[in-house]
């Protein structure tokens, strides 16, 4: 087939930048990897991307296609090629580039060390035995568990862009994976501090690390899962923690969103105060419901119930977040005979396969 590639060429040491447009014939079954691979064989050996294993293992190849994060080697052309499409290549966003698709993964492992990516043992010598954990305490990590460090998230996350500080969706999921597990000692100390400035609370939960990671760990689900974690040990100083809280509280009492009082409560009275006359203004064009009385909606017994269904339920924490369970079918190998995410009413193009071809002919 022949395929098409425009890819963003850049130099950071004299600061070229240019878009080339290759042509290329592949085989049917090329990936955006193979097609790079033959680019830099056949016709451009001056081109740099990453790879290893060719197999959606190593995490090297995470680039971007038409403005999103993809694993090159897990990004079938067939589809692409046959619609005429030539997509857009370029190297991952919110890491500097060092050349064309090539980016410096130095910020990114920073953020990971930073979250002391290790087992802290709760205990302090072996046992004779296996420390067996449940499957049920093992499910809460399984996600967080699949990461494979490609960037894809990172590339994509809308916090990160505007507070290169912030900790991000993959370090925060590797975070998780250390939290939620029940032989690491040092949870405490991990919430506190994923709990800081420039963490768990500073995510605006746009959801582009959950729809761009190739692995289906979903980290702004990891994300929500510590931020309960944090509120159920009590470590709720963070703007964002009250906020949360105050929605909560809001839902239960009146089924509405108590807006007028969700300033205070989330910032406190003193800084309060610095809004008031942002509020007058708010006030003036009708945009501040009175506090007293209360609005009350007038189905708040159905959201009083579900309060209180969710509370029988026991589930505190991490295991009260409800996973995006469609995550688990974004990974490749799936059960035989199941369509998962790709086909009709998935999330992705349906791949090439050359036995379907065979069979349909
Ligand atoms: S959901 Fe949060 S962590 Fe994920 S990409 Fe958006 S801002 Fe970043
Ligand atoms: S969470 Fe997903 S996208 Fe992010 S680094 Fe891990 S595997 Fe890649
Ligand atoms: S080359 Fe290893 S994940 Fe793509």
């Amino acid at each position: 087939m022949k395929v098409g590639l425009k890819i963003w060429r850049y130099d950071s040491k004299t600061g070229d930048r240019a878009l080339r447009e290759y042509e290329i014939d592949a085989p049917e079954e090329a990936t955006l990897l193979d097609c790079l691979d033959i680019v830099k064989d056949r016709h451009d050996g001056t081109l740099a991307y990453r790879k290893s294993c060719r197999m959606m293992i190593c995490g090297s190849c995470g680039m971007r296609m038409d403005g999103g994060a993809v694993l090159a080697c897990k990004t079938r052309m067939y589809e692409m090629a046959e619609a005429g499409h030539v997509p857009v290549i370029s190297a991952m966003g919110n890491l500097p580039i060092v050349r064309d698709l090539v980016v410096d993964m130095e910020p990114f492992w920073g953020k990971i060390r930073a979250v002391d990516p290790f087992l802290q043992p709760r205990y302090d010598q072996a046992t004779e035995t296996e420390n067996v954990v449940s499957r049920e305490r093992m499910e809460v990590i399984h996600k967080e568990s699949l990461c494979i460090m490609c960037g894809c998230c990172v590339s994509e996350c809308n916090s990160m862009e505007s507070d290169p500080d912030f900790l991000g969706p993959a370090a925060l999921a590797k975070g998780m994976r250390f939290v939620g597990d029940a032989r690491d000692g040092a949870t405490i100390e991990r919430l506190e501090r994923y709990s800081e400035e420039h963490g768990i609370w500073d995510c605006t939960r746009c959801y582009f690390c959950q729809e761009r990671c190739p692995k289906g760990v979903d980290p702004r689900d990891a994300i929500a899962k510590l931020g309960a974690e944090a509120m159920k040990n009590g470590i709720d100083r963070d703007m964002g923690a009250r906020h949360a809280k105050w929605f909560v509280t809001s839902a239960k009492t009146t089924g509405w969103l108590r807006e007028t009082e969700l300033v205070p409560k989330t910032q406190g009275m003193i800084a309060s105060i610095r809004e008031v006359k942002f509020a007058l203004g708010l006030a003036r064009h009708g945009k501040v419901p009175p506090p007293f009385p209360p609005h009350v909606a007038a189905e708040v017994n159905e959201s009083r119930a579900l309060y209180d269904r969710v509370k029988e339920q026991d589930r505190p924490g991490a295991l009260g977040i409800v996973q995006g369970e469609k995550a688990l079918m974004h990974l490749a190998h799936q059960a035989e005979g199941s369509e998962g995410a790709y086909g009709k009413g998935g999330d992705y193009p349906t791949p090439y396969l050359p036995e379907k071809e065979e069979e349909s002919a």
